[in-house]
């Protein structure tokens, strides 16, 4: 991710939750996490489709955000970028730790497909439009990290 793609990131943040990040919050992560964007390049320049942000303390990486462009989701994209950024990172990290709505279905999905386990649970932890629900937390250890399964 570049300073230039923050646009396109924060247009995508803003139709997948109800509480998206601000720009600036992109840009502080850009200048202080592991910030990834998938693109299709068009003839003269790049079209983001989706985007996350890994924010690693010495061996331990926390997933803090990820989305792919509501009109590109189900075609394997955020599998593909979660795999290629984990990747990246296998031989520093020991463990990644993240946390999903419990109605995040495609989410959980992704997560469960990539390895992640879910290692407990945050009661009333995000606002819905009703009330409350839980988080749930996972974590994926190093090994399956480097396997990528
Ligand atoms: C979660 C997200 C990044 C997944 O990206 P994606 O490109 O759609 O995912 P993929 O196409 O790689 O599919 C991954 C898995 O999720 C499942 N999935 C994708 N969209 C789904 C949907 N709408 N409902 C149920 N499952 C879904 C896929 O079936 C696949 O599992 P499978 O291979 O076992 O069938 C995307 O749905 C998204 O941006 N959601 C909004 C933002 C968000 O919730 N981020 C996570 C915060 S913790």
């Amino acid at each position: 991710m570049r300073s230039d793609d923050i646009e396109q990131v924060a247009a995508i943040e803003g139709a997948v939750t109800s509480a998206p990040w601000t720009n600036r919050q992109f840009q502080q992560s850009l200048e202080q996490h592991q910030c990834v964007v998938i693109c299709q390049r068009n003839a003269d320049d790049n079209v983001v489709l989706g985007y996350m942000i890994l924010a690693s303390v010495f061996d331990q990486t926390e997933l803090l955000n990820i989305a792919i462009d509501p009109q590109h989701q189900g075609h394997g994209l955020g599998s593909q970028m979660l795999n290629s950024g984990l990747q990246s990172l296998a031989d520093r990290i020991e463990s990644v730790l993240l946390e999903v709505r419990v109605s995040n279905y495609a989410a959980i999905r992704l997560y469960l497909n990539y390895g992640f386990i879910e290692v407990g649970r945050r009661r009333d932890y995000y606002k819905t439009t009703f009330g409350r629900e839980d988080a749930i937390l996972m974590t994926l250890q190093r090994t399956a990290v480097k396997t990528g399964n």
